[in-house]
């Protein structure tokens, strides 16, 4: 009989069996699914679990800090590794969705591997990866269907793979996933957060990156997840953001005729990603949020919301 704390008991103590006094290495991404493998992991060996939170610069507004001090919080031992720069850095120029992915992925394992070679004598990876991961990873290698979007999630093999796997939620699905967080106290809202793509705020600014561009986003997209929140609309979307459109539109502020960015908000109802459907949103919140948008964030001068189901349109525009 399947509970969440017989769950978390026998995982923490196979956990213990298996690593002993061995170190582990395992990248924190801010989502519930690294996080509930670090904090369970935490339980089985305590700082023998090194974590790694890398900030790719493409993080939501200011979600690199506020999460690495949530982390802290937890007592986890977690170093923040600031690679914005190198990212952006390696990114410049480039607006193939495909190459855009597999940069932030090279750059990331580069990040990673620099990163997990200073902890001395680890044996173990740990890995975040739950039940569809598994599943969806088999279909993407072994079955007819071409790999769509490719997950970095699933990339080469650095060096840092040399180490042995361990893949605590790996029988599990994300229902699971977040009732045991929550049974080992994990903060209620961390859980609740919608999926958000390892490429980050990449694949949601179609076209060359910047970092102005992603400035923009960053700012539009707080002030929609924060008007899903106030609006008590949240915990109702199972993922929402903006994307930054590389289209000018001509507007009109003051007695001036503008000619700047066009943004579009996104918010999807999903049970696993595979499908998905737009939310009927509110026409008072979109109006409140559009009118937000527009006189607060510099250079957008339109709004326009995604009606676009999956499929055949796909969750994220890249
Ligand atoms: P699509 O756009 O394929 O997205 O409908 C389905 C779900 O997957 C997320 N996504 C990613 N997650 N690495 C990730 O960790 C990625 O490269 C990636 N691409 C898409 C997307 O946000 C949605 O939840």
């Amino acid at each position: 009989n399947w509970t969440p704390n017989s769950f978390v008991e026998s995982t923490v103590s196979d956990l213990k069996e298996k690593i002993g006094d061995d170190k582990v290495i395992l990248g924190l991404s801010g989502g519930v699914d690294s996080t509930v493998a670090g904090v369970l992991l935490h339980k089985a060996i305590g700082d023998n679990l090194h974590c790694i939170f890398v900030n790719n610069g493409l993080l939501r507004k200011d979600e690199f800090k506020s999460v690495l001090q949530q982390y802290e919080g937890m007592g986890l031992n977690v170093k923040g590794v600031d690679a914005s720069e190198r990212f952006l850095n390696a990114l410049e120029g480039i607006s193939d969705p495909e190459t855009k992915r597999k940069t932030i992925g090279r750059v990331f394992i580069e990040v990673f591997d620099d990163e997990a070679a200073k902890v001395e004598n680890a044996k173990w990876l740990a890995q975040g990866t739950i039940y569809p991961d598994v599943i969806e990873s088999v279909s993407v290698n072994g079955g007819p269907s071409a790999t769509i979007k490719s997950h970095h999630n699933v990339g080469g093999l650095p060096d840092f793979m040399k180490l042995q796997v361990v893949e605590p939620l790996r029988m599990i699905f994300k229902d699971e996933v977040r009732r045991v967080g929550a049974s080992m106290g994990i903060d209620k809202e961390l859980l609740g957060r919608h999926p958000f793509p390892g490429p980050g705020l990449a694949i949601r600014i179609l076209g060359d990156i910047t970092s102005e561009k992603v400035r923009i986003l960053q700012e539009v997209d707080a002030i929609f997840i924060n008007g899903l929140k106030e609006y008590g609309l949240y915990d109702k979307v199972w993922q929402a953001g903006a994307i930054l459109l590389p289209v000018n539109s001509v507007g009109v502020m003051g007695d001036e005729r503008t000619y700047e960015k066009v943004v579009a908000l996104r918010a999807v109802e999903s049970t696993d990603g595979m499908t998905a459907d737009w939310v009927n949103l509110p026409y008072e919140f979109l109006q409140n949020i559009s009118n937000k948008i527009i006189n607060n964030v510099k250079g957008v001068n339109r709004v326009v919301y995604d009606i676009s189901s999956k499929p055949p349109a796909t969750i994220e525009w890249e």
